[in-house]
């Protein structure tokens, strides 16, 4: 396959606030983990204090991308009133990833909401998307100097569906259909009124969506194929038709497929999931269907042993290469995690870093994947067959 990578490709890892800064107290999570509902987050990977030692070695492993998320609890820790302590913090984050050549990318909200936010109603409120607009277009009035790539939401279909029908996540609705199409609605508001304000004033940003696709395929009974398809605009493209306007690029985050009339039996990851990087490609394949640049925001495994890793990574890169090779404008590769962190209801456990973490002492341990990746990093993906 003669395919490679363009030159200007980019290759990183993500990382998202709650998970691994630790010390966020305002939050819903955190107000959850105060019942017991969820795991405790505490001080997590105390990314907040050891971001620049973190930073060092991702710019040691190669990466010249990393994406982060901001904290709204930090920001906006009470209705209206916007923390310039917290924007000075994030200001030295990204000034720390360009200082070593890094390109940042921001993620506005990555799950957790201020506690003020959460327990008026969250996103059912009327007036979430206007509110969720505001913040997003201070946060890029403040650090759109320093980052051109921003996320309004990572993950809407996720957030929404684990938090209003599968009662695991706050605000911990059961079947609660009415208030997830609420909820989902107005985040697509949001995130449209979002766009449109920051393009306003600034319109040179680059302003996204991070979109978790399940790739659904078929193999076999044409059956099938009907499943996929609707299983496809169920799950990616009734949200996607509502904002893809208003995206400048999509972030694909990539987990599962889903091949209808395949039987195999695959290999499971720590969170009991397929190994199948390979459906990475389909993934892409359904969110070209906007033509818009694409970001791979996060595609990962959890692998305490590092068993397999390396191998996933690889798996990945090869589908990435094919799917640019298909004419796909996929643009660079955030691997999830940079280290490993606090996995949402799993607590601790799960391990998806590039650099493990001890919890006890906090000290960091480069996994021997991490240096597979780099590797590949340096060979602009060329060595991966
Ligand atoms: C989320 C991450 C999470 C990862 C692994 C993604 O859905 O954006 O926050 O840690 O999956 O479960």
């Amino acid at each position: 396959m003669s395919t490679t990578f363009p030159k200007d490709f980019l290759w990183g890892s993500a990382t998202a606030s709650y998970q691994v800064e630790g010390g966020i107290e305002n939050c819903d999570w955190a107000a959850a983990a105060r019942e017991g509902k969820v795991p405790v987050c505490g001080r997590a990977c105390n990314h907040y204090e050891h971001y620049e030692q973190d930073f060092d070695i991702a710019k040691d492993l190669g990466h010249n991308i990393h994406r982060i998320s901001v904290e709204w609890a930090r920001i906006e820790p009470e209705e209206g009133n916007f923390n310039q302590e917290a924007i000075q913090h994030y200001r030295d984050v990204l000034q720390a990833l360009r200082t070593r050549e890094i390109e940042p990318s921001v993620t506005l909200w990555h799950f957790t909401l201020p506690t003020w936010f959460s327990e008026t109603g969250g996103w059912e409120r009327n007036d979430a998307p206007k509110l969720f607009a505001r913040y997003c277009a201070y946060v890029a009035e403040n650090l759109g100097d320093l980052a051109n790539q921003f996320a309004t939401i990572n993950e809407p279909m996720v957030v929404a569906g684990i938090g209003y029908i599968r009662n695991d996540w706050p605000p911990f609705g059961k079947k609660a259909y009415l208030r997830y199409f609420r909820a989902i609605t107005n985040m697509a508001r949001g995130h449209n009124q979002a766009y449109r304000t920051i393009k306003e004033k600034q319109p040179k940003l680059s302003i996204g969506i991070v979109k978790h696709t399940v790739a659904y395929t078929a193999v076999g009974n044409p059956l099938n194929r009907i499943k996929a398809w609707v299983m496809n605009m169920g799950w990616t493209h009734i949200f996607m038709s509502r904002v893809h306007k208003q995206c400048d690029w999509i972030g694909c985050n990539y987990y599962n497929r889903k091949v209808f009339g395949d039987t195999r039996t695959l290999d499971k990851t720590d969170m009991g999931w397929n190994i199948d990087p390979e459906g990475i490609y389909d993934a892409l394949k359904e969110l070209w269907k906007y033509k818009k640049p694409i970001y791979v925001a996060e595609a990962g495994c959890a692998d305490a042993t590092d068993r397999f890793r390396a191998d996933y990574i690889r798996d990945t890169v090869r589908a990435m290469r094919r799917a640019i090779g298909d004419g796909i404008d996929l643009r660079g590769y955030c691997y999830w995690s940079l280290m490993d962190n606090y996995e949402w209801a799993e607590g601790f456990e799960k391990r998806f870093g590039l650099i493990e973490i001890d919890y006890d002492t906090l000290e960091r341990h480069v996994r021997p994947s991490a240096y597979v990746y780099k590797d590949i990093i340096e060979s602009n993906g060329a060595n991966v067959d």
